[in-house]
């Protein structure tokens, strides 16, 4: 049915994979939060398109199913690390059906942009 959760796969930075159940319409960052999985400062600015830490690398046929990305989307995973050419932002993609069964990626290099101008003041 429509209420039927949604499998998802995380493989986390260490390699580990977390599988855990979404529900429809909520986000990538709601699922991590809400299943309480252990991903390290994943989702800090809240979903609010300032940090980039929601990063999230999809299966290639995954990711050409998912809605177009905004331009402030956009503009926000240009300055991830490791980005390829299937990232998204883990809080602009919400759940849906097709999803069910998909493993996406945590990137090992994360940038929180507010992290990185601290770094950069430092070198
Ligand atoms: Fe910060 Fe997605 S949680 S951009």
């Amino acid at each position: 049915s429509s209420a039927d959760p949604v499998m998802v796969h995380f493989i986390n930075r260490d390699g580990e994979r977390l599988t855990t159940t979404a529900k429809k319409g909520e986000s990538l960052l709601e699922v991590v939060v809400n299943q309480n999985l252990a991903i390290d400062g994943f989702g800090a600015c809240e979903g609010t398109l300032a940090c980039s830490t929601c990063h999230l690398i999809f299966e290639k046929d995954v990711f050409q199913k998912l809605d177009a990305i905004s331009d402030e989307e956009m503009d926000m995973l240009d300055l991830a690390y490791g980005l390829t050419e299937t990232s998204r932002l883990g809080c602009q993609v919400r759940i849906k059906k097709f999803m069910d069964g998909m493993t996406v990626q945590v990137p090992v290099e994360v940038s929180d942009i507010r992290s990185q101008l601290e770094v950069g003041k430092q070198s």
